[in-house]
C-alpha cells in the first residue's frame, strides 16, 4: 500500500500509530536543525517532522526537498508540543515524525505559487491549470461542483426522472448564439453543429413518452465571453410532460433546496417570490435584479413633466421617461464620486446623471431652481426622501437607456455602499416575458425560446399573428443575487402554433421544414403537453462558492478569447487532416487599411494619445527611423512566427534581432521559425514589414521583448509601408497585453 491515511485524517486518536502518507511538499520551516514540512494532498495538510535526533537518514533527504516534490513518508504520529497545536487544522493536534522518505517525483520550481493567499495573473493560472488546480481553494470549488452534480442527480432520481444523453454532433439549435461547426469527412462540404442546448432532443424525448427527463449536459455557444459565459458550459437540463409552469417551478425549487441542504448545509426558503417582467423592469430596471437590497427605481415622469428642467421635459415630450434612485444617506457624496457615477451611467447610454441632495431645508443642487416647491415635495414623497439622502435621476427618450442605466447604477451603489449581504441567497422568478422583440433590422425575433408556448390567453393572437409585441410567453427565468441562473418555459406542442412563431420571425415554409421539420412533424404523432427548464450549472456552482467568474469552478476553462492557454486550442489542423476533410483554407483577411482602422478604433476607444505619420515607403528599421524622426531602438519589429501550435507574434526593438532560443524558453514552444510572406499575409492581411505589433487583433498571442517596453515612445508601421503610428510604449503594452520577456539580441 502506498499510503495508510490521507493528509487530513490523523488526529489525537492516532498517537503512536505507524503511518504512511503521500503528498506534495508545501511550506517548509527549518527550526534549529529540525525541518517541518506541510505535506498536502486534496484532503488537507499534515505536518511532517524531520528530526535528526529521531532519525538521521530522512533528515538528510529532507534538507534537499523542494516545493511541490511528491513524497512518500512513513513515520510515527506524535502529539504536538504544548502551544504548537493548530486548532484551525483538522490535523492540528498531531505531527508525523518521519522515519523513512522516498521522493516519488522531484518538482521543478513551479511557475506559480500553490497558495490561496497569493494571487497570480489569470493567464499564468490557465497556462499551468494543473498546478492552479492544486490550490486548496480550487480543489474546494471542484469538490463543491461534484457534490452539487451528485445532489442534483440524487434528487431527480428520487422523483423518477431519467438521465438521458443527447447527441453532441447534431444540427443547429436556436438558442440565439452562433454555432460551433464540425466538418464531416464522410460528407464533404457538410457540417455538424455542436448543440447550444439539448432543447429539441429533450422535447422529442417527451414525444417518445419519457415524461421526466434530466441531463447534466454540455452546451456550446460561440458568443462574446464574459465572467459568467464560456463557449462550452454545463446545464442541468430538465423536461417534463403533463405539467404547467407551477409544476416545473416547484420541482426546481425543490432541487435548489436539496442541493443547498446537502452541499452547503443551508436551508433555502421556498417558494421563491415571483416578479413579472414588467414589474422587474419598473422596480429594478433590469430583468435579472439582485433582490438582496432595496434601492428601487422610482418613476417620476408625471411629477417632473411640468418642471422647467429642459433635459427632462424634452425627453418626456419625445415619449421618454424620468426615473430616480434614492441613495439613502449619501448626501455626503463628493463631486468626484458623482462624476464617477455619471461616467458609469454613460456606459449604458445615459447622457447624464442629475442629482439632488436632501437637507434640512429641502432639496439642494444646481438644478432645483427648475422645479417648483410643489414638484420638489412630490419628488421627495415619491422617493421617500429623508434628510441626508441623495436622489439620482436619469431621463431619456429611450426607456431602455433609463432602465439599464439606473438598474446598473443601483447594483453599483449597493456594491460601493456595502449594502450587500454576501452570505445571503436571494432567488426570484421572473415571469410573463414578451414573446417577441424587434431585432436591429426591425424584424421580429424571439426573446427567449421559439419553442415556448404563449400565455393561453394570447394563443389566438399568435395563431392570427396579431398584436405581436403584446404576446406574452410562458417563459420563466430564475435569478439568484442578480445573476440569471436558469430559464425555461411551457412548450408550444401544437404544430400550427409553432409554424406561426417561425412565420412571424420571417422564416419561409421551406426554411421551417429544413430546420425544424422533424420537430413539427413529431408533434403531429401525438405530442404530450410539456415544459422544462435549464439551469446554468457553472453559474450555480460559482454562486455557491462565492466566485464572480465561472472560470473558477470549471476545471479547464477557456480564457476570455475562447482559447485554452494550456494545450493551445484552437490550433491549426495539419495538411493531412484538412485533406481528409476536403477543406482548403483561404482566409478572408481584412485589407491593410482595415487593419489601420481597427488599431485607430482601439486607441480611440481607450482614449490613448497617438500620432499618425504618413511617409515615403519604408522597408527597413533604419529607413523607418529616419522618416519618422525617431531613434532606431524606438522602432518596433513585429514578427509573425510559426510554432508547432500555430502562429504567434514576437516584437523586438528596431535595433535588436530575435533570439529564437530565448523565445523558445519563454513560450515553451519547441519549434519557432519565421512565417513566410504568404503566411504573414494569410494571418494578418499585411505584407511583411508592415505588420503592426497588435497581433492580438489577428488572434495571435503576443510577446514583447524588454527592449520594446524600455522605450518611452515607440513607432511602428500599421499595415502599410507608408503609414506609422507613434505612441507611448506603456500605452501599447496596456492595449496589446503581451507577455513581456527577454528575447532580443
Ligand atoms: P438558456 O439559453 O436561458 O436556456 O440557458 C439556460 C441557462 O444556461 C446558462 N448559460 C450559460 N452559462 C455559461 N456560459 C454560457 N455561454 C451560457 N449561456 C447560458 C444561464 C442560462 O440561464 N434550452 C433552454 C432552456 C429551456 O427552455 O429549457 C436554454 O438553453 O444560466
Amino acid at each position: 500500500m502506498k499510503r495508510t491515511h490521507t493528509c487530513s485524517e490523523l488526529t489525537g486518536k492516532d498517537i503512536n500509530k505507524k503511518v504512511i502518507l503521500c503528498g506534495w511538499c508545501s511550506t517548509r520551516r527549518d527550526h534549529g536543525g529540525v525541518i517541518f514540512i506541510d505535506l498536502r494532498d486534496r484532503y488537507g495538510i499534515t505536518q511532517i517532522v524531520f528530526d535528526p535526533s529521531h532519525n538521521m537518514e530522512p533528515h538528510k533527504t529532507a534538507e534537499h526537498l523542494g516545493r511541490e516534490d511528491v513524497v512518500q513518508v512513513s513515520g510515527i504520529v506524535k502529539q504536538r508540543k504544548k502551544g504548537m497545536e493548530n486548532p484551525k487544522m483538522k490535523t492540528g493536534a498531531i505531527e508525523v515524525f518521519v522515519e523513512k522518505i522516498e521522493i516519488l517525483n522531484e518538482a521543478e520550481t513551479p511557475p506559480m505559487e500553490i497558495d490561496d493567499r497569493i494571487s497570480t495573473n489569470e493567464d499564468t493560472r490557465l497556462r499551468y491549470r494543473y498546478l492552479d488546480l492544486r490550490k486548496p481553494a480550487m480543489q474546494h470549488n471542484i469538490m463543491v461542483r461534484h457534490k452539487a452534480a451528485k445532489a442534483a442527480r440524487d434528487y431527480f432520481d428520487s422523483l423518477d426522472f431519467l438521465e438521458i444523453e443527447t447527441p453532441i454532433l447534431t444540427k443547429s439549435t436556436p438558442e440565439g448564439a452562433r454555432d460551433y461547426l464540425v466538418p464531416s469527412r464522410i460528407h464533404p462540404g457538410k457540417f455538424y453543429a455542436l448543440p447550444q442546448s439539448p432543447q429539441i432532443f429533450k422535447q422529442l424525448l417527451m414525444v417518445s413518452g419519457f415524461d421526466r427527463y434530466f441531463q447534466i449536459a454540455k452546451c456550446f455557444r460561440d458568443e462574446d465571453l464574459r465572467a459568467d459565459r464560456q463557449p462550452e458550459f454545463t446545464q442541468i437540463d430538465v423536461e417534463m410532460s403533463f405539467v404547467d409552469e407551477n409544476d416545473v417551478m416547484e420541482v426546481m425549487e425543490g432541487m435548489i433546496k436539496h442541493i443547498w441542504r446537502s452541499v452547503l448545509n443551508k436551508d433555502i426558503k421556498t417558494p421563491f417570490p415571483r416578479l413579472t417582467y414588467e414589474e422587474a423592469i419598473s422596480k429594478y430596471g433590469v430583468d435579472k435584479p439582485d433582490t438582496r437590497f432595496g434601492l428601487q427605481l422610482v418613476d417620476v415622469t408625471e411629477i417632473v413633466s411640468n418642471s422647467n428642467f429642459e433635459v427632462f421635459t424634452k425627453a418626456i415630450r419625445q415619449n421618454g421617461i424620468v426615473k430616480c434612485i434614492n441613495a439613502k444617506s449619501c448626501a455626503s457624496f463628493s463631486r468626484t464620486i458623482i462624476e464617477e457615477l455619471t461616467a458609469f451611467v454613460g456606459i449604458y447610454g445615459s447622457k447624464g446623471l442629475a442629482w439632488m441632495k436632501v437637507t434640512d431645508k429641502g432639496l439642494e443642487s444646481s438644478i432645483v431652481k427648475f422645479f417648483s416647491d410643489k414638484i420638489q415635495k412630490e419628488i421627495m414623497k415619491a422617493a421617500d426622501a429623508k434628510k441626508d439622502d441623495l436622489l439620482l435621476f436619469v431621463g431619456d427618450s429611450n426607456h431602455e437607456v433609463v432602465n439599464e442605466a439606473l438598474g446598473n447604477l443601483r447594483a453599483e451603489l449597493a456594491k460601493r455602499l456595502k449594502f450587500i449581504d454576501n452570505s445571503h441567497f436571494s432567488f426570484v422568478w421572473i415571469v410573463d416575458f414578451p414573446f417577441f422583440k424587434k431585432d436591429e433590422y426591425e424584424n421580429w425575433t424571439f426573446t427567449h425560446n421559439p419553442f415556448s408556448a404563449p400565455k393561453p390567453q394570447h394563443m389566438e393572437w399568435l395563431l392570427r399573428k396579431e398584436n405581436i409585441g403584446d404576446i406574452l410567453t410562458t417563459q420563466y427565468d430564475i435569478v439568484l443575487n442578480g445573476t440569471e441562473i436558469g430559464g425555461g418555459s411551457i412548450r408550444n406542442h401544437k404544430p400550427e402554433a409553432l409554424q406561426s412563431v417561425f412565420e412571424i420571425m420571417g422564416y419561409s415554409k421551406d426554411e421551417i421544414k429544413e430546420k425544424f421539420g422533424h420537430v413539427i412533424e413529431s408533434f403531429s404523432y401525438g405530442a404530450p403537453p410539456h415544459g422544462g427548464i435549464a439551469f446554468g450549472f457553472d453559474r450555480l456552482v460559482a454562486m455557491m462558492t462565492s466566485n464572480e467568474s465561472i472560470r473558477e469552478v470549471i476545471a479547464f476553462p477557456k480564457n476570455k478569447s475562447a482559447e485554452s492557454m494550456m494545450e493551445y486550442a484552437p490550433s491549426e489542423a495539419t495538411e493531412k487532416q484538412l485533406q481528409e476533410l476536403h477543406i482548403k483554407l483561404d482566409f478572408v483577411k481584412e485589407p491593410a487599411n482595415v487593419v489601420f482602422g481597427k488599431i485607430r478604433d482601439v486607441l480611440n476607444m481607450e482614449k490613448i494619445e497617438y500620432e499618425v505619420l504618413e511617409h515615403k515607403p519604408v522597408f527597413t528599421s533604419k529607413d523607418a527611423a529616419e522618416v519618422r524622426g525617431t531613434e532606431l531602438k524606438q522602432g518596433t519589429k513585429a514578427l509573425v512566427l510559426k510554432t508547432e501550435e500555430g502562429f504567434i507574434q514576437a516584437c523586438v526593438a528596431g535595433n535588436k534581432e530575435l533570439d529564437i532560443e530565448k523565445l523558445q524558453k519563454i513560450t515553451l514552444f519547441q519549434k519557432i521559425e519565421m512565417a513566410n510572406a504568404r503566411e504573414v499575409r494569410q494571418v494578418t492581411g499585411c505584407n511583411i514589414g508592415s505588420v503592426p505589433p497588435f497581433g492580438n487583433l489577428f488572434g495571435l498571442k503576443v510577446y514583447f521583448d524588454k527592449s520594446v517596453v524600455e522605450n518611452d515612445v515607440v513607432a511602428f508601421n500599421v499595415g502599410q509601408h507608408t503609414k506609422s503610428i507613434k505612441m507611448k510604449a506603456n500605452d501599447l503594452v496596456r492595449v496589446v497585453n503581451p507577455v513581456v520577456g527577454e528575447f532580443g539580441k
